[in-house]
């Protein structure tokens, strides 16, 4: 579920905590036995009792009820260890004499759970190479991002609301792969120092839930701020971003605190790493709410996209092509990606295929969101092109003409067209002052023939 997802558990590669184990299975002998006691006598139906059967056991690690002689039984595998694949089944078999089968080589009540281990190395294996994916995304991300956010410092004439919420999005975006590297690298992968459990290890845990929240409430911010654009006011004025601010940056401290103290109080384990405990709701609650909040934002954007789509248009498909073209531009933006898969099919190569593709969806977010919204942004791109022809002219005589070149330059073509078109009431507005609303329209759809 999403708690794994969010919390990249499965990254690690590290065995750790045997006490945990112990205590797993004492609690399962423990249920074990008030089973054994609570259950009915065995009774075939219809067959008298005196049809051979082998009793109820506790193997040691797992529990076997009655079972009719000449049969084999099986469950799941337990999940004490690590190593252990919880989706694998244990099988034992009750002879024809109603004894549990004993091992030839051992003389004893034998189970056997070989298939519970048989693919333990390709999943180390598995986990060492979504580990080492993980890393490799985050810092291909924060290489982007950090050169998207020095794009959109330098260039002024880029600087509009907008840019300024990609602005933050981009540095959670930052904080948290960082947090998440330092993270991987110094704990997740180093049984050392969880073993010793210093007290840094919690508070990197604190600000990489922190930085977690911060970046998907950013995402919220984006979501807000679009359908608000498009959906709740068509002729926006400049909207207030400190409620952008007090969202994005402060609000995610609130879950934070909370999950730290709970934890100090409730589930102190080493450096908080284990994933086993509900307290995780309390960051992931919020973060999940966000984004189906996200999901619905989108959904209605979508939905007037297509309304005025076909308002103006004759052509169906290419105004679905259109409105598929933003959704799928915007999915990544808004994080819906996270609301769509949070299942892991149960069946083992799926669940590999699946592991993959969230940990490309989650790992490479950073690098995607800054490659669509900066590096394809036909405006973006115009900037650079201009400051390109400028080095070209050696600065000459020509002075900057950014502004004057503006409003041609979101024209250019690039996949990001479609959220220009729908921004272009923001950033762009000082060209439109004064023009009626059906003036805008038009520049948007101009706009919008130019990509299909
Ligand atoms: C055995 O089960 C059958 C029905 O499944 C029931 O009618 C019968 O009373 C049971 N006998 C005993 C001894 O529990
Ligand atoms: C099975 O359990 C019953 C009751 O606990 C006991 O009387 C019986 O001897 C056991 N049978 C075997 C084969 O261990
Ligand atoms: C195995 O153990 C059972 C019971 O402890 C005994 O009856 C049997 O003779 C043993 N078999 C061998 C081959 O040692
Ligand atoms: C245990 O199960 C595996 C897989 O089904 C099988 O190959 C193996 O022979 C079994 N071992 C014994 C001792 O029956």
């Amino acid at each position: 579920n999403l708690l794994i997802i969010v919390e990249n558990s499965q990254v690690s590669p590290v065995v750790t905590q045997k006490a945990k184990e112990r205590k797993k299975i004492i609690d399962g002998q423990y249920k074990c036995f008030e089973k054994m006691n609570r259950d009915q006598p065995y009774n075939k139906s219809g067959v008298q009792t005196e049809s051979p059967y082998c009793n109820r056991t506790w193997d040691g690690w797992l529990c076997w009820d009655d079972t009719p002689a000449g049969t084999y039984t099986s469950q799941n595998c337990p999940n004490y260890f690590p190593d252990f694949d919880s989706t694998e089944k244990v099988t034992k078999y009750c002879d024809e004499t109603g004894n549990w089968f004993r091992h030839p080589e051992t003389n004893r009540t034998w189970s056997n759970y070989t298939l519970c281990i048989a693919h333990t190395k390709d999943k180390l294996k598995m986990a060492y190479i979504l580990y080492y994916m993980a890393i490799v995304g985050h810092a291909l991300s924060i290489v982007s991002l950090l050169i998207s956010l020095a794009i959109f410092f330098y260039f002024r004439s880029l600087s509009c609301q907008r840019i300024t919420l990609h602005k933050n999005l981009f540095c959670s975006y930052v904080l948290n792969s960082a947090f998440t590297i330092v993270n991987l690298i110094t704990v997740v992968n180093n049984p050392k120092v969880v073993q010793r459990n210093p007290i840094g290890c919690k508070v990197l845990h604190f600000f990489h839930m922190y930085m977690l929240g911060c970046n998907y409430f950013w995402m919220l911010c984006e979501g807000i701020y679009l359908h608000t654009l498009i959906v709740v006011a068509v002729f926006a004025e400049e909207q207030h971003l400190h409620w952008y601010y007090l969202l994005g940056w402060g609000f995610p401290l609130v879950p934070a605190s909370i999950h730290a103290v709970a934890r100090k109080k409730y589930f102190d384990d080493n450096c908080w790493m284990s994933v086993e405990t509900h307290l995780l709701y309390v960051v992931h609650g919020p973060i999940m709410a966000a984004l189906l909040v996200n999901l619905f934002f989108l959904l209605n954007i979508v939905r007037v996209l297509v309304t005025k789509l076909r308002d103006t248009h004759r052509a169906e498909s290419n105004m679905y092509m259109k409105a598929v073209r933003a959704t799928l531009i915007l999915v990544p933006l808004l994080g819906i990606q996270f609301v769509i898969f949070p299942w892991r099919p149960e069946n083992r190569l799926a669940g590999e295929i699946y592991d993959y593709i969230m940990h490309i969806l989650m790992h490479y977010q950073g690098l995607l969101v800054a490659t669509i919204f900066c590096f394809f942004n036909g405006e973006v791109q115009g900037a650079l092109k201009r400051q390109w022809m400028q080095y070209k002219a050696q600065w000459g005589q020509r002075r900057r003409e950014h502004c004057s070149m503006r409003s041609t330059s979101y024209t250019a073509t690039s996949i990001t067209e479609v959220p220009t078109f729908m921004y272009h009431n923001d950033c762009n507005s000082e060209h439109l002052n004064g023009k009626q609303t059906e003036d805008s329209e038009l520049v948007a759809l101009k706009t919008g023939d130019t990509y299909a």
